[in-house]
């Protein structure tokens, strides 16, 4: 019997990691939703993957905008999307470091995948597979103990975002080394989103789910600049991987080069 087409949407997708893994995914036979906050290079990305023969569909979708991410969602849900996979990739490292900063990251790359998880939940399959984008920043093991303590055990969600409220608060108080934080709205971000993988995995295990953080190593793409070791088709690896898990794969691990990292 002919398996049914598999649908994945991607986020932050016209560029770098999410472009490459639309591209990986295609070559596989996916039907791709290429999400991207820019009309016009989301577009482009997307003529791009089709002019290789790829089933790739441009969305709208910037994370940080509540108003975006549901007029998509739906959309979606009006013509009957399922999907059997979606990549949280999108993401942002911002020079500088204030409350503006503090807040827009931990918007885009913690508060983004769990608004966009969390709205799209109702499309997933049971056994799809949900992707968290994350870093070797995020490796708990480079944080003193009692920091650590923060996000291992992972607090129940609605704790674990009052948590990355107070580290925005703290930043613009001035007080965040005082509390306790690294200056790195980035590595907050990331330790976050992989809090919240794990509860995320256990929240819906009922429905069987896979929900993992994945780390693409270092990476030459804007973010990771060029002098990185790993070409973005190698990081993208990972990502691909992670999507395309059989139905008794891993749930809530951090992965690197498809094999375990501890938190
Ligand atoms: N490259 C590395 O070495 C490395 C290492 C570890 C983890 N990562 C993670 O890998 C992911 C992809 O990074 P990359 O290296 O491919 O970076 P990139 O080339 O800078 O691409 C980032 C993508 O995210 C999009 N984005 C930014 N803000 C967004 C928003 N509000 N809504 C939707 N999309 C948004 C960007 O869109 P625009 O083009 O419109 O800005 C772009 O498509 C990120 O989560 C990053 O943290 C990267």
């Amino acid at each position: 019997m002919k398996q049914a087409t598999r649908t994945v949407l991607v986020t932050g997708a016209n560029r770098g990691l999410g472009l490459e893994t639309c591209r990986q995914l295609g070559r596989l036979g996916w039907r791709v939703l290429l999400t991207a906050p820019d009309s016009t290079e989301g577009q482009q990305a997307c003529e791009a993957l089709r002019s290789e023969g790829l089933d790739v569909h441009f969305e709208f979708l910037d994370v940080a905008s509540q108003e975006s991410l549901s007029t998509l969602a739906g959309r979606l849900e009006q013509e009957g999307v399922r999907l059997s996979a979606l990549v949280n990739n999108a993401g942002i490292a911002m020079d500088g470091f204030n409350a503006h900063v503090a807040e827009y990251t931990l918007a885009v790359n913690f508060f983004g995948p769990l608004h966009v998880t969390e709205r799209l939940l109702p499309l997933v399959e049971e056994h799809g597979r949900i992707v968290m984008v994350s870093s070797a920043l995020a490796e708990l093991k480079d944080y003193p103990p009692a920091f650590q303590r923060r996000f291992n055990p992972p607090p129940p969600k609605e704790q674990l975002q009052t948590l990355l409220r107070s580290f925005i608060e703290d930043v613009r108080a001035g007080v965040y080394e005082r509390k306790g934080w690294p200056g790195s709205a980035y590595r907050v971000s990331k330790l976050g989103l992989n809090a919240l993988t794990r509860v995320l995995a256990e929240e819906l295990k009922p429905r069987n789910l896979l929900v993992n953080a994945v780390c693409p190593s270092w990476v030459r793409t804007q973010m990771g600049g060029p002098h990185a070791a790993r070409s973005v088709e190698r990081g993208a690896d990972v990502l691909v991987w992670a999507a395309t898990l059989p139905p008794e794969g891993p749930t809530g691990g951090f992965f690197r080069n498809r094999r375990p990292v501890l938190w």
